[in-house]
């Protein structure tokens, strides 16, 4: 009797522990993540808002890419503010989500909120803007543009276009939400290449948000306050496109009395440089939505993939505008 307790006993508790190991199975399948491994992926992704054109078509791209890759995915729009972004991410990490991809709306601020996700198994993709955080392993890699270079490129048009300049060139500049990474390293690749011609010379800076309206408001406030402007630089095309109407309100001709040149390069932007109104366009592109899916695929199936990949992008002068906007996706 004694002993079929005790085997009883024995059994009961074999039982428990397999039960036990089971789950403990079923957690680690999911890297930590806590989801169930049945081959589906879940992506939460905190998108920066829907400031503008590029915005949108980033959005979409997002979006379709997702439902084309059977990914499942969780968006959210965080109406450009730091503490949306982190509120979404902390959500994905309760939800426990495969994959969380998010493009930070400022560089930083971001350790502690990644930490978690680290901590909880979840891996990070950042992806259109990066963030500043000295530890690279609380983010799997980076999807997305050289800004700088997109700077640099603007600047070094410039350049060439002014060569023959005898006096200061007055040049404004609207940049993008202040701590974003296209505003700090667009100013910086800009800044940089002008430096080679000293008759360049920027008179006022002003962040405008990266929308139409700031673009519009920041201008007028350039106008003025400076009765010689010679060249705007706009760090994204929609704000350059609010510009035009303080330009034109203010009884110039935008495109002639004021060279503009902006990034981007969605629509309206090439529709505006193929009128005559923007003169050069840097081009920044916002679909990295297939992309995105392929590397959140590697990344769950434990992958290496490399740290940062970079999108291939080109400029545009009035001429290549005309050419190109019949074939412009977004
Ligand atoms: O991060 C990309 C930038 O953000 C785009 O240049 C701009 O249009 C957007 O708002």
């Amino acid at each position: 009797m004694r002993k079929m307790r005790t085997q009883r006993a024995i059994a009961v508790l074999a039982s428990v522990l397999l039960i036990g190991g089971v789950a403990a199975c079923g957690n680690s399948d999911t890297g930590g993540g806590g989801s169930k491994d049945d081959g589906k992926i879940t992506m939460g992704f905190s998108q920066v808002g829907a400031e503008s054109g590029w915005r949108t078509a980033n959005t979409t791209s997002i979006k379709e890419s997702a439902a084309a890759a059977g990914i499942e995915l969780k968006f959210d729009d965080a109406q450009q503010k730091q503490e949306n972004q982190i509120k979404a991410i902390r959500n994905y990490i309760q939800q426990k989500v495969d994959v969380i991809a998010f493009s930070p709306v400022v560089e930083s601020g971001w350790d502690t909120v990644l930490k978690e996700a680290k901590d909880a198994g979840i891996p990070v993709i950042l992806t259109d803007r990066s963030v500043d955080s000295a530890d690279k392993s609380l983010y799997k890699t980076f999807l997305g543009s050289d800004f700088v270079k997109e700077g640099k490129l603007a600047g070094e048009w410039l350049v060439e276009q002014k060569k023959g300049a005898t006096g200061p060139v007055n040049i404004v500049e609207l940049q993008g939400n202040t701590g974003a990474a296209p505003a700090n390293d667009r100013k910086k690749g800009f800044g940089e290449a002008i430096a080679a011609n000293p008759n360049l010379k920027i008179i006022a800076s002003q962040p405008g948000d990266f929308t139409r309206a700031g673009g519009k408001q920041v201008m007028e406030q350039f106008l003025k306050a400076n009765p010689k402007i010679d060249v705007l630089f706009a760090h994204n095309d929609d704000m350059g496109l609010g510009a035009l109407e303080a330009i034109t309100a203010a009884g110039k001709v935008p495109g002639k009395d004021i060279t503009i040149i902006t990034v981007d390069a969605v629509k309206d932007g090439m529709q505006a440089l193929a009128d005559g109104k923007f003169n050069f366009i840097a081009e920044c592109s916002p679909l990295l939505g297939p992309q995105l899916m392929d590397l959140a695929k590697k990344v769950k199936a434990g992958e290496t993939v490399p740290a940062r990949i970079e999108t291939e992008e080109t400029t545009f002068t009035q001429e290549q505008a005309k050419e190109a906007l019949p074939n412009r996706k977004y």
